[in-house]
């Protein structure tokens, strides 16, 4: 041992999640962030509990730890780990609504569930876990949201099947919200979303995975391409495509192969989409050790100079893109 490590000062940390994030999971738990792969640093459990004013506290303590130097087991080799700086406003500018896994299609690769079409069904019959409502009036009542940043990340199963969504977007929209992100599968229009974008509160993101119906039937189990694709230029033709984003999973035997990818930046070219954001299936990332395929790489080039040469925004999601730049996932 080197004791003159004991009296080195210990570094201070901080985390942009931890300070400000919200996320309502599936697993009837309330975490203080969803960064996805890793992680989180502690979960409390929703059953039973009728006020959040316990896991507020509970963040604060978390928050001291980092800047003290002690680093939760969950948050090691964070992407979202950084040096300590002060931070004025602690409210909470992001929620991420994941309680609930109702959804219409079966995406072989969702980390919501196991799908199958069987489990679409029995899940679609089931009551969501719990009311995100009561929480969420308790933060606005107590001045615990920056309603002027305030964004919210509908994750979940998909938003057309979640029975109070109408309720909740508008309990954001009166009593303030900077930005309302949805991701979905878009199988279903909804005027909804289109008056959302309109009022510049929204936007959408859809992961497509595929240029063609047959690549897409066999990742999402249902024969919905077209319709997906028609919605979201009924969006774009509605709306424009400022916050219009269409994602590609690269799942391993599925679509990673250049010709899909070419199909697919074809599609968006065709229909006029602004913002492509390519990704990995999480499963390879989280799954144990995976070296990425050399091939891998083709595809996000091209999607990345087909975006550069058309004046069109590309984007990696940071934990993927830190895998990419290191040829490898080491969990
Ligand atoms: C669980 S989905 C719910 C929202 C909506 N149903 C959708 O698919 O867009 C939330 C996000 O997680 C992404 N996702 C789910 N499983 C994934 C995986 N294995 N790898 C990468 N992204 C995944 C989806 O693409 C989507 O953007
Ligand atoms: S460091 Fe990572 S795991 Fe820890 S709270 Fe932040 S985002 Fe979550
Ligand atoms: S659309 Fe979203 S929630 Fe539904 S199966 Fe696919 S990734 Fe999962």
């Amino acid at each position: 041992m080197n004791f003159l490590n004991l009296f080195k000062p210990k570094k201070s940390y901080m985390c942009p999640l931890m300070n400000t994030n919200l996320h309502f999971t599936s697993r009837n738990t309330l975490e203080p962030c969803c960064s996805a792969n890793i992680g989180p640093a502690f979960v409390e459990k929703l059953s039973e509990k009728e006020s959040i004013k316990s896991f507020v506290k509970t963040k604060k303590k978390y928050i001291e730890m980092l800047k003290h130097g002690e680093i939760p087991k969950g948050c090691t080799d964070c992407v979202h780990l950084q040096d300590y700086q002060p931070v004025s406003d602690l409210r909470i500018n992001k929620i991420t609504l994941n309680h609930y896994t109702q959804c219409n299609c079966a995406c072989i690769y969702c980390t919501q569930a196991n799908r199958t079409l069987e489990k679409i069904k029995e899940d679609m019959n089931k009551p969501v876990l719990f009311d995100v409502l009561k929480f969420i009036n308790e933060l606005y009542d107590n001045d615990l949201i920056d309603t002027e940043k305030l964004y919210i990340d509908f994750q979940g199963g998909n938003i057309s099947c979640l029975k109070n969504h109408e309720e909740i977007i508008d309990t954001f929209m009166k009593r303030g919200v900077g930005t309302i992100y949805i991701p979905t599968n878009n199988i279903v229009y909804m005027p909804l979303i289109e008056n959302l974008l309109k009022m510049k509160k929204g936007e959408v993101c859809t992961a497509l995975d595929a240029g063609c119906r047959e690549t897409y039937l066999k990742i999402k189990q249902v024969d919905k391409f077209d319709k997906s694709v028609e919605n979201l230029k009924r969006y774009i033709t509605a709306t424009g495509n400022d916050a219009v984003i269409v994602k590609y999973i690269i799942v391993n035997g599925y679509n990673d192969n250049l010709d899909e990818m070419k199909l697919f930046t074809d599609k968006m070219l065709e229909i006029g989409v602004r913002t492509i954001v390519v990704d990995i299936d999480y499963r390879d990332i989280i799954d144990g050790p995976f070296t990425i395929p050399k091939h891998y790489y083709d595809l996000v080039h091209h999607a990345e100079n087909v975006c550069r040469e058309n004046n069109m925004v590309f984007d990696i999601p940071p934990y993927t893109r830190s895998v990419l730049e290191k040829g490898f996932s080491s969990k």
